[in-house]
């Protein structure tokens, strides 16, 4: 039987655009015994919800503060902890799920530190390959109120003056080739000139990084740590292949999907 996910179900907060694409990742694996962790319990309605919609499903909230909705559903099950213990984090996986999670949801603190210690122990050690982790609410990071978020602000460019060097570079150049006689004295200053032209193109891009938008930027590397460490490209450490399989950002939700086993494989991590 097809259940559809619906904003306001059992009391939960999570919005309709949320459920939705909760929906579209999740559809597929609906009648699965699948085994879901949701960080972060509050009144237990969401856990009511996830319990509803997989109907096999075996459900674990993790919180501060336990709920008491366990005592409702044999398949609903809740650990009081700190997200952030990673100790108590692998008790509950041990109890709870010892061949892995199929999802996890971090709705929890939104603190940007907390939730990234969180996301790294849960996702290398008790993640399924294939697996999806979801960050939920990152965007209080800019909020100026929020423990570590802060107000938005346009970052100072430096592309202004950038192409403005290039520019200068480039024309200094012609003219050196042209109009100078051939020697060493022509020689170094095409050298410098070239220097000067090319570091002009190595610009970075400054941009709000804080609390949970800059650790959501962070994992942006990830997607990127064979070309970080390949040795083409001059590194030194052996090569490693993304841990992700995919990463999709929304407005308030991020989706990971762990690389599964045959690309995990031979990794040194
Ligand atoms: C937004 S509510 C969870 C709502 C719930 N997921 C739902 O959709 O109905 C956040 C919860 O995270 C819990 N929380 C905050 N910081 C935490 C931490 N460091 N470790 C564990 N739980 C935490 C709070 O006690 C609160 O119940």
């Amino acid at each position: 039987m097809k259940r559809t996910l619906v904003a306001g179900q059992f009391g939960t907060d999570k919005n309709q655009i949320y459920l939705d694409n909760y929906e579209r990742l999740f559809s597929d694996i609906q009648n699965e015994k699948i085994t879901l962790l949701e960080l972060g319990i509050f009144r237990g309605e969401s856990l009511l919800l996830w319990e509803n919609y997989f109907s096999q499903g075996t459900i674990i909230g993790v919180d501060i503060h336990a709920s008491g909705v366990a005592n409702k559903s044999s398949r609903i099950f809740e650990f009081e902890g700190y997200q952030q213990d990673t100790d108590f984090l692998d008790t509950v996986a041990r109890e709870a799920a010892p061949e892995g999670f199929d999802i996890i949801i971090d709705d929890a603190s939104h603190i940007g530190d907390i939730s990234k210690i969180t996301f790294w122990h849960l996702f290398d050690n008790h993640l399924k390959p294939g697996g999806i982790y979801v960050i939920e609410d990152w965007r209080t990071g800019y909020w100026d109120k929020w423990v570590d978020g802060a107000r938005y602000k346009k970052a100072k460019e430096s592309n202004i003056i950038r192409p403005c060097i290039y520019e200068c570079a480039e024309k200094c150049l012609n003219f050196t080739k042209t109009n100078l006689k051939g020697g060493r004295m022509k020689q170094t200053i095409v050298s410098c000139l070239g220097k000067v032209k090319k570091a002009s193109y190595k610009n970075r891009f400054p941009s709000h990084d804080f609390g949970m938008v800059g650790f959501v930027k962070e994992l942006v590397d990830e997607l990127g740590i064979d070309m970080i460490t390949s040795p083409e490209r001059g590194s030194t450490v052996p090569q490693q292949q993304p841990r992700f399989k995919r990463m999709e950002i929304g407005p308030g939700q991020v989706f990971i999907i762990k690389s599964d086993d045959s690309e995990l494989s031979g990794m040194i991590r």
